[in-house]
């Protein structure tokens, strides 16, 4: 294989109790990312179209995920990537983990496999500096394993994808501001109370029992964000309207999508999430914000191969 051509989607992090540690893989919406072998070797970013961001690979999360993987792997070419944005930077679903998982994903493809999905996660996570400051691997960790995933220890390379319902559909509003990952994590205290504490384990251990178990009144309960939320939840135009009027329209749960501003209404079932999805708009509707809106069924299988040569 010389070429590969591939879609990667967009995810939602944290889902309300699982800060840097729980995400989905959504569908439809996504990059598309085009790796091919070059003899010279390295990797370079040949094209951005979509959304403009640095072609510089130490800036850029494609360009530093590639670079860990290479690292670790012998080759004897190297590769140039172009990237087609279709996830906005800076909108809260997972934007960069689609370039950086995608990538990582592609270049491994085009090298025969060597890797796990394990260790691309943790490749790919390392992308994440670039946009967040930080590593973390709730997003790419969905991308990469599809549905919803569950970071143990990124360091120990420990990730798990969990069991779910299949009717979940996520509505999701993408106010048009953006946020910056890092400056969103800029804001958040470093210090939590025991009780906080307390209370967000037990949501986060509820909600992964009641993912598996198919119990949708406990994963209602449980989509709670005793920690996050409230100190981040200041930067998103009317979003404690939004996530009430969400829940009386019969959502399990609404809460911030990763670092913001995109908001997600978690549903059971396509009709729910059309009726959800019209209360969302009203909202911004009514103070005449623009917006996006997107649903999506819980996509299983993360990155998918559009063609190869
Ligand atoms: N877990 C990350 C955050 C996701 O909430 O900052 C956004 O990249």
């Amino acid at each position: 294989m010389k070429e590969i051509r591939i879609f990667s989607p967009a995810s939602i992090a944290n889902l309300s109790c699982g800060y840097d540690i729980l995400g989905v893989c959504l569908d439809k919406i996504g990059d598309e990312i085009t790796v091919r072998k070059t003899t010279k070797r390295g990797i370079s970013i040949k094209k951005i179209t979509g959304y403009e961001l640095s072609n510089d690979i130490s800036l850029n999360v494609a360009g530093l995920a590639a670079s860990a993987l290479l690292k670790n792997v012998k080759v004897n070419c190297g590769f140039e990537i172009d990237i087609h944005k279709g996830i906005k930077p800076g909108s809260g679903i997972g934007s960069s983990a689609a370039s950086s998982a995608g990538t990582v994903y592609a270049i491994n493809k085009l090298i025969g496999e060597p890797l796990s999905d394990n260790q691309l996660i943790y490749f790919a996570s390392k992308g994440e500096i670039a946009s967040s400051g930080t590593i973390h691997a709730d997003n790419v960790s969905a991308v990469l394993m599809g549905g919803f995933t569950f970071v143990r220890n990124s360091s120990e390379k420990d990730f798990i994808k969990l069991d779910y319902p299949n009717d979940l559909v996520f509505s999701i509003i993408h106010p048009k501001i953006e946020i910056k990952t890092k400056d969103s994590r800029s804001i958040i205290k470093n210090q939590v109370s025991l009780n906080d504490m307390i209370q967000q384990s037990a949501n986060l251990g509820a909600l992964v029992h009641a993912l598996n178990k198919k119990d949708y009144e406990l994963i209602e309960r449980s989509l709670d964000d005793r920690i996050i939320e409230p100190v981040r939840s200041i930067l998103i135009p009317k979003f404690s309207e939004i996530k009430s009027s969400s829940i009386e329209a019969g959502a399990l749960g609404c809460g911030i999508s990763g670092s913001g501003p995109s908001v997600f209404s978690l549903c059971r079932g396509m009709d729910q999430a059309k009726i959800v999805s019209k209360v969302m708009k009203k909202v911004y509707d009514k103070i005449k914000l623009d917006y996006e809106i997107h649903l999506s069924k819980v996509n299983d299988k993360g990155i998918k191969i559009i063609d190869f040569s």
